[in-house]
């Protein structure tokens, strides 16, 4: 955790951030935390477009990953072209295995499903808990968070303090990208992207919880798409609002 003060100044600088670019906020982030800072990379678009930049800012940049055993095929390529790309060696992180026994054993292996109740068991196993463990003894973490992305994700600042993980850090290189600007730098920088999105699907998560959208439709609609947009999180996200609310992003 950082020390207090330093999370105090972030606080008061939040608008100051806001007005830097994506890079500068790197910049900033790996000379105010590396090695105590790390990108919490999914491998979408967002994530590639940070993993570039990082690259270029300081190759020993940390990445990590949850690897929750259920990501398509095609994530998995990404990881290993992302490493051949980079020379980057991702830190992965596995759900722990009596957790998963545990669940299935008792719920079944697609339990997410039968409930919401359910759905976030297994998010919670598969994803929060390696995620607490990932950001164990560090200072902030980076993602590729968008406010466009979701109802849930409007109020994503590019520098918070993140009082759900020990007011660390958290860093939102991106917050105001649009979609067409992370393609654009995509296309630019020859990034290595995954070939999913060739194939309509916008956002991606693990393979029996995410599907192609339509032309047109919601870019979140294909995951989680028996739910509603409002419950489309899986807890790695949470913000809590001034007003005792809890919402999750
Ligand atoms: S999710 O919460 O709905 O799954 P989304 O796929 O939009 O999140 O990704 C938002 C950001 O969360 C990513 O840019 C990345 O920083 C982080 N993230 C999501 N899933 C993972 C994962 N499996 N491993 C590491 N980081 C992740
Ligand atoms: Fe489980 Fe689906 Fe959440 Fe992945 S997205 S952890 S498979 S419920």
């Amino acid at each position: 955790m950082p020390a207090p003060e330093v999370a105090e100044s972030i606080q008061a600088r939040v608008e100051e951030f806001e007005a830097r670019t994506a890079q500068e906020i790197l910049g900033w982030a790996l000379a105010e935390f590396h090695p105590r800072i790390a990108l919490a990379a999914s491998f979408g678009a967002e994530d590639v477009v940070v993993i570039d930049m990082l690259m270029k800012l300081n190759g020993g940049a940390r990445v990590f990953t949850l690897d929750t055993g259920r990501l398509p095929y095609e994530t998995y390529a990404l990881m290993e072209a992302i490493r051949e790309r980079y020379g980057l060696a991702v830190e992965v992180y596995f759900p722990q295995a009596d957790a998963v026994e545990v669940m299935v054993r008792e719920h079944g292996v697609n339990l997410f499903y039968q409930s919401i109740e359910n759905r976030k068991r297994c998010c919670g196993v598969r994803k929060v808990e390696p995620l607490g463990r990932a950001l164990r003894g560090l200072d902030g973490w980076i993602t590729g968070l968008r406010r466009e992305q979701a109802v849930t994700r409007t109020e994503v600042r590019k520098v918070e303090v993140d009082p759900d993980h020990g007011g660390i850090v958290k860093v939102n290189p991106l917050a105001d990208w649009t979609w067409a600007q992370v393609w654009e730098y995509i296309r630019a920088h020859n990034v290595p992207y995954n070939k999913l999105h060739d194939q309509g699907y916008p956002s991606i998560g693990c393979a029996p919880c995410t599907r192609a959208v339509a032309p047109g439709e919601d870019p979140r609609a294909g995951r989680w798409w028996w739910e509603n947009p409002e419950t489309k999180e899986c807890g790695l996200h949470v913000a809590k609002r001034t007003s005792g609310q809890v919402v999750e992003r």
